[in-house]
C-alpha cells in the first residue's frame, strides 16, 4: 500500500506529531478492541462482532478487505475497515472506523477516509456507503460522514432495535460520470 503521513495541529507544540498508515497485523487485535471499547458507543455485541472480522481478516485474509492502522506518538491512534459491497458493481462499505478519543478532532478520521477513497477510486470503485445508527450517541459521527461529501441515502426505521434506526451515508466515485449519481447528488 502507499503511505499517507499528515502533520497533525496540536496546540501549544512547536513539533506537532505526524501520523502515518499502515496495514494491520494480528498483534494490533487487542489495541484495536481497545479503541472500540474506547470509542464509547458500541454495544457488547458490536465490540464482539469486530472480534470476529478481525479474526476472520487475519485467518482468512479475505480478498480485498482493508484494514488500516494510523500511527501517532508511537501508536495506533485510529484504524479503518472497508470491503468490496457484495453483489454489486464497484460498491464498497465503510465497516468500521474508529479514533482514540483523546485523539478524535484532529484529522485522523479525516486521512482514513480519504486514503480510503483515493485506493478506492484507483481500483475503479463507484460507489461507497456507510451504515451507522441514528441515536444521539452517533450525532458526531453522522456530521464527520456528512462533513467529508457523505449524503443520507436511506433510513431504516427500528433496523438494530425499537427506535434505533439505521441510516446509510452514500457517496459516488467521482471516476464514474454519467451515472444517477453524477450531479454529485444522490437522486
Ligand atoms: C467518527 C470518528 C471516526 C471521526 O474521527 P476523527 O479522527 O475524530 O475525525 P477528524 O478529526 O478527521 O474529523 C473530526 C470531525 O468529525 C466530527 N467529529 C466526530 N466525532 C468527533 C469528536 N469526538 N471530536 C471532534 N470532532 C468529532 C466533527 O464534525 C469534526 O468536524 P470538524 O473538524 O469540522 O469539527 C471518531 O470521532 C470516532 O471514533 N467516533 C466514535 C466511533 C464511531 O462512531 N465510529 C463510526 C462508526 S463505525
Amino acid at each position: 500500500m502507499s503511505r499517507a503521513t499528515l502533520t497533525l495541529p496540536l496546540m501549544n507544540q512547536s513539533h506537532p506529531p505526524t501520523a502515518s498508515l499502515r496495514e494491520v497485523e494480528s498483534e494490533d487485535s487487542p489495541r484495536l478492541l481497545e479503541l472500540a471499547r474506547a470509542a464509547g458507543v458500541f454495544r457488547p455485541s458490536e465490540i464482539q462482532a469486530l472480534e470476529e472480522v478481525l479474526e476472520e481478516y487475519f485467518c482468512r485474509r479475505p480478498a480485498r478487505h482493508h484494514a488500516l492502522a494510523c500511527e501517532a506518538e508511537g501508536a495506533v491512534r485510529a484504524f479503518i475497515y472497508y470491503a468490496p459491497a457484495a453483489m454489486t458493481e464497484g460498491g464498497w462499505y465503510l465497516y468500521w472506523i474508529i479514533t482514540e478519543p483523546a485523539w478524535q478532532g484532529r484529522g485522523l478520521g479525516t486521512l482514513l477516509v480519504r486514503h480510503m477513497e483515493r485506493e478506492l477510486q484507483r481500483q475503479g470503485a463507484r460507489l461507497l456507503l456507510i451504515e451507522t445508527s441514528t441515536l444521539p450517541r452517533y450525532a458526531a459521527t453522522r456530521r464527520f460522514y456528512t462533513r467529508l461529501g457523505y449524503e443520507r441515502a436511506a433510513v431504516l426505521p427500528h433496523f438494530y432495535a425499537p427506535d434505533d434506526h439505521l441510516v446509510v451515508f452514500a457517496k459516488r466515485c467521482e471516476c464514474h460520470p454519467g451515472t444517477a449519481y453524477d450531479s454529485g447528488r444522490l437522486v
